[in-house]
């Protein structure tokens, strides 16, 4: 019997590592790979472009005319794209939208997808659930880093706890939600990232899913 290529679900909180954890797991295991906190980004950008309030619940219509070029766009990490991101998540109208696209993605050759709510309400039935996460003050200070700070040594530590305050706000933004909260599956296994590389963890999650695809 030849199975299906499978369908790889990688959640977890913001900057904990998940994308590019997914993403080197799509290329490993030669599946096709959606970041889909970009969907949420590109409806907070056209949102901001069209002057409407991300936090006004009328992004329905913008979600369901999303175009792929829509998410090419360079301009969609900036910070005021991540509270507007965060705002349009919590619209139930805005996420039913995009299930379709999230689903139809990895309908016929898999996939390795990486967000908030893969494994508990995109794919349910997942063949594998990852669960990335780290200290909000580990991720705070490798998003800084990724931010290429010009600051000096010493308002290095500023600047890390303010992005940490940040990324805490938006955590307890996604997780407390009404609309598909961040949590964990309960059949996805963990991986707490603070004390790993980047190649470590990639290591780490090709190990799990070799093991939960072999006993499959
Ligand atoms: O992963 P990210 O930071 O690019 O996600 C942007 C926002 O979208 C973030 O506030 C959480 C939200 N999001 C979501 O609710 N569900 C997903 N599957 C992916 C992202």
């Amino acid at each position: 019997m030849t199975k299906s290529p499978p369908v790889i679900a990688v959640d977890g909180p913001a900057a904990a590592g998940k994308g590019t954890l997914a993403r080197c797991l799509a290329e490993s295991l030669n599946l096709p790979y959606l970041d889909t906190g970009l969907l949420y980004r590109a409806v907070g950008r056209r949102m901001l472009d069209e002057r409407l309030d991300p936090a006004s619940q009328s992004g329905e219509q913008l979600a369901l005319s999303l175009r792929p070029d829509d998410l090419k766009r360079t301009d969609l990490r900036t910070p005021d794209v991540d509270r507007a991101a965060s705002l349009v998540a919590r619209d139930q109208a805005v996420r039913q939208a995009l299930v379709h696209i999230q689903r139809a993605f990895a309908a016929e050759r898999g996939g390795v997808l990486d967000g908030r709510d893969i494994g508990t309400v995109i794919f349910p039935d997942a063949d594998v659930k990852l669960y990335i996460t780290a200290s909000a003050r580990t991720r705070a200070e490798r998003r800084y880093m990724q931010m290429a700070g010009t600051e000096t040594e010493t308002n290095r530590d500023a600047a890390i706890s303010e992005v940490e305050a940040a990324l805490i706000e938006r955590d307890r933004a996604d997780a407390t939600r009404a609309a598909a909260p961040l949590r964990m599956a309960d059949d996805a296994v963990r991986i707490e990232t603070d004390n790993l590389n980047a190649g470590q963890v990639l290591a780490e999650a090709i190990r799990i899913v070799k093991s939960v695809l072999d006993a499959k």
